[in-house]
């Protein structure tokens, strides 16, 4: 995009999206974060950082994810800043790394982030897996929320297991210094038994609001999770225009 850098009227201009494992509705999130931003005429822009599992298609090399992202954000900002890594293989990013004889550098993501907040009100990074997952040797993907510094909303996907996953990653996230920004119950799982009660007991747990809950079978309506957005993302407008 051409667009000349600006002071972004959010401070600070992001969301990190993680979840409690891999598959849990990060993308379903994310996107849904992105189309309300730009439904409201602010300039919304997805990265992911590290995507793991692709395709060759006409030349290039495609990840479901970063498709999705690009088609949900209003900006256009270069792939390579919306996707610094990208592997074919749809493993662990360290593992599919190092097969690739790529080395993951927080560094280098730093600076595309960078960039496409010069070119956007807000940027959604969409984590890889679950909040620690390793990215290289010695880091993990909490380490470059930790670098990033931006407030953290934590999809949990709900089923069997979701609580201690859920409040492991939140304590990790807080152990950062970061700001839980809240917490989406995302039902994946039609037969949960149980699925109030356990919602009920990361309400009372988290310490951190439930921003929206996501019907089994909603990632079909797009219209309908977007909408769930609208006053969360009316309100954090809001709050960067007084900032
Ligand atoms: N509420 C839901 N009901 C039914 N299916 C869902 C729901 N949420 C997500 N899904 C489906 O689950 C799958 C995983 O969702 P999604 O891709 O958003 O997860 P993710 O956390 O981004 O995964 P990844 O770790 O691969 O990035 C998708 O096929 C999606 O359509
Ligand atoms: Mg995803």
């Amino acid at each position: 995009m051409s667009a000349a850098p600006h002071a972004s009227p959010l401070t600070p201009n992001g969301l990190f999206i993680t979840g409690t494992d891999t598959g849990v509705g990060k993308s379903l999130v994310a996107c849904a974060l992105l189309r309300a931003f730009a439904a409201r005429g602010a300039r919304a822009v997805g990265m992911k950082p590290v995507a793991a599992g692709a395709e060759f298609v006409n030349g290039a090399w495609v990840n479901e994810d970063v498709e999705q992202l690009i088609a949900a954000g209003n900006v256009s900002a270069p792939r390579g800043a919306v996707n610094p890594y990208c592997f074919e293989q749809a493993i662990a990013p360290h593992i599919a790394a190092d097969i690739n004889r790529k080395t993951i550098k927080i560094k280098e993501i730093i600076k595309f982030y960078a960039r496409l907040s010069a070119l956007a009100d807000v940027v959604i990074v969409e984590g890889a897996g679950g909040f620690c997952v390793p990215l290289n040797g010695s880091e993990t993907s909490a380490d470059l929320a930790r670098e990033l510094a931006l407030p953290v909303v934590l999809v949990v996907g709900m089923r069997l297991g979701c609580l201690n996953h859920a409040l492991l990653t939140a304590e990790a996230i807080r152990a950062r210094g970061l700001v839980l920004a809240g917490w989406v119950a995302n039902h994946i799982d039609a037969d949960m038994p149980y699925a109030d009660e356990n919602v009920a007991a990361l309400h009372e747990r988290l310490a951190a609001p439930l921003l929206v809950r996501i019907a089994f079978g909603a990632a079909r309506d797009v219209v309908t999770v977007t909408r769930q957005w609208d006053s969360h993302v009316e309100q954090w407008l809001r709050d960067a225009r007084v900032a």
